[in-house]
């Protein structure tokens, strides 16, 4: 094997892209997909890729420090791609010291196995650090995230990445330790947890359940599909400079409420409803506290360093993402009984 690569919350969202791109692109690369299996963890979407010979599953917490250095040790990892974490802002309002443990505890701990398995030989080594564009906090009606914004984090959520992402920087300056960072905007795609915004409301459309939008709606977030940060991660992981941070982002504002009504006209023609079916189930309700008005990322540095860019449009990305859902019904049965419907509860109140 030419690398072996220990990939952290392989069975998540995002990660299961990542580790289905590595899988299949570096059939000469052991991927090991290091994953406790919360809540949001699903073997189910890895499926397509677990008897493939170079993937390996670890069921492990992040927090166990002994596992995670005797996993390290046995492997003896080239590089890290760190995305392993608690990554849904409600629930960081609804319960944050479990952000504190995993997204900052769980991050200094891969840091010291990685520090200590490579022991100050970085040669060909590296650490990769999957962060959120949530960190820069808010901005106004115009102007960009970029790699130079001040951190500014509002919710318990982006305080845990912002702490993580410096901690990640301190290895670097203090130990030398090879690191990259990126900071994401928001994504969408298959396998996302149907807990945020375009899972959800799919899943409520489906079920003609209300469709909650919090406040007035007019909150921007910028959108990308999730294979294209896959992409993107494995662009700057090979070839991004050590110590450098790029922002990814899909050069695609939507105010919140503009996306919904898309999203209910993508809904109505293939679920075959009369055209207003969906828009009916809209409910405006109270604000999520301390709500980031508006997230935009300027991507331009990996674009232009790196030759990135998003390879398909925010209409194709929806239509895709939506097939997904409808053609994987049972995904989305296996996911929203038991836990799911008490955060439901809890978050919605029915
Ligand atoms: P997710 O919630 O879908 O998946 C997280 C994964 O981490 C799950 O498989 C879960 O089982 C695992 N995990 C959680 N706690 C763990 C622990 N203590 N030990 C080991 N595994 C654990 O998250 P996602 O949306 O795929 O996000 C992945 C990463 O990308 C996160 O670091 C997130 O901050 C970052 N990110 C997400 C977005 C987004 O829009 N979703 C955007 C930018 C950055
Ligand atoms: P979300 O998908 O939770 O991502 P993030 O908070 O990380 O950006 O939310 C995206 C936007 O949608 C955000 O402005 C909050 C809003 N939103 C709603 O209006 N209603 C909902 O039920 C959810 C989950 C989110």
């Amino acid at each position: 094997m030419n690398k072996t690569i220990i990939i952290t919350g392989g069975a998540g969202f995002i990660g299961s892209h990542v580790v289905r791109l590595f899988v299949t692109k570096y059939p000469d690369y052991k991927i090991i997909n290091l994953d406790a299996l919360t809540y949001a963890g699903n073997l189910e979407n890895l499926k397509d890729i677990e008897k493939s010979g170079n993937y390996y599953f670890e069921k492990v917490n992040i927090l166990d420090v002994e596992k995670l250095d005797k996993i390290f040790q046995n492997n003896k990892p080239d590089g890290i791609i760190h995305l392993a974490a608690e990554s849904h802002v409600d629930r960081s309002i609804l319960s944050p010291i479990d952000f504190v443990y995993t997204n900052v505890v769980g991050t200094v701990n891969l840091l010291n196995a990685a520090k200590k398995l490579w022991n100050g030989s970085y040669e060909g080594k590296r650490f990769y650090h999957v962060s959120t564009d949530e960190v820069f906090g808010a901005l106004g009606e115009t102007g960009f995230f970029t790699e130079e914004t001040k951190y500014d984090p509002h919710s318990p959520y982006s305080a845990s990445k912002a702490s993580s992402d410096h901690f990640v920087r301190a290895y670097h300056d203090t130990y030398g330790l090879p690191v990259v960072i990126s900071n994401c905007s928001n994504n969408y795609g298959p396998n996302h947890f149907p807990e945020k915004l375009i899972p959800l409301f799919i899943n409520n459309c489906i079920m003609k359940k209300p469709l909650p939008v919090y406040g007035d709606g007019l909150y921007t977030r910028d959108w990308l599909f999730v294979k294209d940060h896959a992409t993107a991660i494995d662009i700057a992981f090979h070839q991004g400079k050590t110590g450098e941070t790029y922002a990814i982002g899909g050069f695609n504002e939507w105010k919140n409420i503009d996306l919904v009504k898309l999203l209910c006209k993508l809904m109505d023609e293939k679920l075959g409803n009369a055209p207003g079916t969906s828009d009916k189930l809209i409910t405006y309700i109270k604000d999520r506290p301390g709500h980031d008005r508006r997230y935009a990322i300027d991507a331009t540095k990996i674009n232009k360093e790196l030759g990135w860019k998003p390879s398909v449009t925010f209409e194709e990305g929806l239509s895709i993402t939506i097939d997904w859902y409808l053609q994987n019904s049972d995904w989305l049965k296996h996911l929203t009984s038991g836990e799911y419907q008490n955060y439901y509860s809890e978050q919605y109140g029915s």
